[in-house]
């Protein structure tokens, strides 16, 4: 059975991760989402609900499970019994990190390749970072992020902002 690990972030998932999705589950038999829980950034939405957004998102994609993970992708992958991990590459920029976080990755999991994807052009532009920055100042994220997306960013970042005025 071919089964791959596709880890990130996902605060929140895009139509670029979306597509990452879709075109490696269409080359596996099994595709876990791994949500990491422990980065050094601060997450605008919990483990929990990036998870079960991607859960509502992916829905229609048979082969594809989503769960969180702590520590270190490789191990995540090693313990999902996973052959490869998948990564979108956006641009150029996009490169030296991924090469050296593969290269290091195989050096910890000699048994567990990283595949790249490169993103479809469309999405080339866009990261979580932009669409949380856009919706900061209410711009129209619908050309995105999913439907089900566009609700709660607002509903979060309208709580994040209150929460700041009440300090
Ligand atoms: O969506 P992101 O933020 O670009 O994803 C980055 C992620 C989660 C893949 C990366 O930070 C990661 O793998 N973190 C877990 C710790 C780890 O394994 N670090 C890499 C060691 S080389």
């Amino acid at each position: 059975m071919r089964k791959a690990v596709y880890p990130g972030s996902f605060d929140p998932v895009t139509f670029g991760h979306l597509d990452i999705i879709r075109r490696s589950a269409a080359l596996v038999d099994e595709l876990v989402v791994g949500v990491l829980t422990n980065s050094a950034k601060t997450p605008l939405f919990s483990a929990e609900e990036r998870v079960n957004i991607l859960k509502d998102v992916t829905k229609d994609i048979s082969n594809v499970r989503i769960m969180a993970f702590n520590g270190l992708s490789v191990e995540f992958a090693k313990s999902c019994g996973a052959q490869f991990m998948v990564r979108g590459l956006r641009a150029i920029t996009d490169f030296d990190y991924e090469l050296q976080m593969s290269q290091t990755n195989r050096i910890l999991q000699s048994g567990i390749d990283t595949i790249f994807l490169s993103t479809s052009l469309e999405y080339a532009y866009l990261s979580s970072t932009t669409v949380k920055e856009i919706a900061s100042y209410h711009g129209d994220i619908s050309k995105f992020v999913p439907e089900e997306v566009i609700d709660r960013i607002y509903i979060k970042i309208g709580e994040k902002k209150s929460k700041k005025n009440k300090e």
